[in-house]
């Protein structure tokens, strides 16, 4: 095993809360959506039976709609802000958030189950798994897309997991409302450079709170009120994979009752694609749903359809050309935002630097589509920065720096391009 594997281990065991994993100690102290089930593939490679339990805890939160919320909140923490009694009311603090994150679930309960040394567990444990799995698909299409356009939209940058990329910039220009008073967690454990604004967090809560008031978040009627309504390159491509997944699965299980309207999901998210493509940039885009235009911000979600397998080998063979382009800028792949981009900051959340999931999802699309050259760099570059700056938020693509949470403040203050 390679030093960094047995680095991995020992992080995830520091950061088990008893079933499931935190993201961060101090930052991110509860249970997000898709970061367990992505690390539930890693709690596989040595502990089966803990990656198991890594989704029975995700999905007790499950809501009756089928909605998996993108935070669980199991125990309390003072460390994170909005926490559990701004979700919920003072009088009654909810368990979870009201909204939900990409969904990876599916991607990582396949890998378990296809890969498995234990078959009677994995038998057992998908049995449980499987019908909430198909819930939670359901919930997408009821609830993000009612008017059946074969995508689906996020009504908040945290649902896309890159909360505070450049592609929500032109959406979040709607007022903000007048908000109670607040006090942001974040800024006490990372540098403000490398955090969204003031601003923006604004944005958020105002969201936040008009959802709340849409009696406590109802799936029914939160994506007609939303003001922010965005087709998230990131999430379509993990639903489409996801759904490719479960279908894999069904059939594997002799549920083959739902293999149809897996078909039709898939059927449908490929016409969806279709309209995110921009030829002239030679890259998928993001689309505001609410003016109907394609946002101009190239991001690295851009190269997701490659581990959506949804794109065409002609858009694969642009998106190949587009991602050398990139790398030829940074020593170290794959930027979240294009380097040539004058909105690219290599430090701050999701608008230049270097995650490694993101990367691992690429890295699959690109060996889909058979660019193994391309593929070999990013898996190097990905090796490289983890064995050198250890195990991070994620990286700066210039430097190498580990950068986000357990980042030495002053070490950065002199790189970060804006300072709020
Ligand atoms: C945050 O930064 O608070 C978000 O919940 C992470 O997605």
């Amino acid at each position: 095993r390679l030093p960094i594997v047995e680095e991995s281990i020992e992080c995830l065991r520091r950061n088990d809360y008893g079933g499931y994993t935190i993201p961060a100690h101090n930052l991110y102290p509860f249970q997000w959506n898709w970061d367990s089930a992505i690390v539930a593939a890693g709690w596989a490679v040595f502990d089966e039976a803990r990656a198991w339990e890594e989704f029975e805890k995700l999905f007790s939160g499950q809501w009756e709609d089928g909605m998996v919320p993108s935070i669980i909140f199991h125990r309390p923490s003072t460390s994170y802000f909005p926490g559990p009694e701004i979700w919920g009311s003072p009088a009654a603090p909810s368990e979870s958030t009201g909204i939900t994150q990409p969904p990876v679930a599916s991607v990582s309960a396949r890998f378990l189950f296809e890969h498995t040394e234990h078959a009677e567990l994995a038998e057992e444990q998908m049995a449980d798994l499987f019908p909430k799995l198909l819930a939670s698909h359901r919930w997408w299409y009821k609830a993000r897309d009612p008017e059946k356009k074969g995508i689906v939209a996020i009504l908040h940058p945290w649902e896309s997991g890159m909360d505070n990329s450049p592609a929500w910039d032109a959406a979040l220009q709607f007022p903000v409302d007048n908000l109670p008073p607040y006090e942001r967690k974040d800024l006490q454990h990372v540098n403000a450079c490398m955090r969204p604004t003031k601003e923006t967090y604004d944005h958020y809560l105002t969201l936040l709170y008009r959802f709340k008031a849409e009696n406590y978040y109802d799936s029914n009627k939160l994506y007609w009120v939303s003001p922010f309504r965005m087709t998230d390159l990131c999430t379509n491509s993990i639903l489409f994979r996801a759904n490719r997944d479960l279908r894999w699965l069904a059939i594997k299980l002799g549920k083959t009752d739902v293999v149809a309207e897996i078909d039709e999901w898939l059927e449908r998210g490929f016409e969806g694609f279709k309209q995110l493509w921009d030829e002239d940039a030679g890259l998928f885009k993001c689309q505001d749903q609410l003016t109907g235009k394609l946002d101009d911000a190239a991001t690295s979600a851009a190269f997701l359809p490659l581990f959506a397998g949804v794109a065409s080998k002609e858009q694969a063979a642009k998106l190949a050309e587009n991602l050398k382009q990139w790398l030829d800028k940074v020593p170290f792949g794959v930027p979240s935002t294009d380097p040539r981009d004058p909105r690219f900051e290599p430090l701050r959340y999701w608008r230049g630097p270097v995650w490694i999931i993101i990367n691992w999802m690429i890295f699959n699309g690109l060996r889909h589509y058979g660019y193994d050259d391309l593929a070999q760099r990013i898996y190097d570059d990905s090796v490289a920065l983890t064995s050198n700056a250890g195990l991070r938020e994620y990286f700066d693509p210039q430097t190498g720096d580990g950068a986000g949470v357990g980042a030495l403040v002053r070490q950065f203050t002199r790189n970060c391009r804006i300072l709020r």
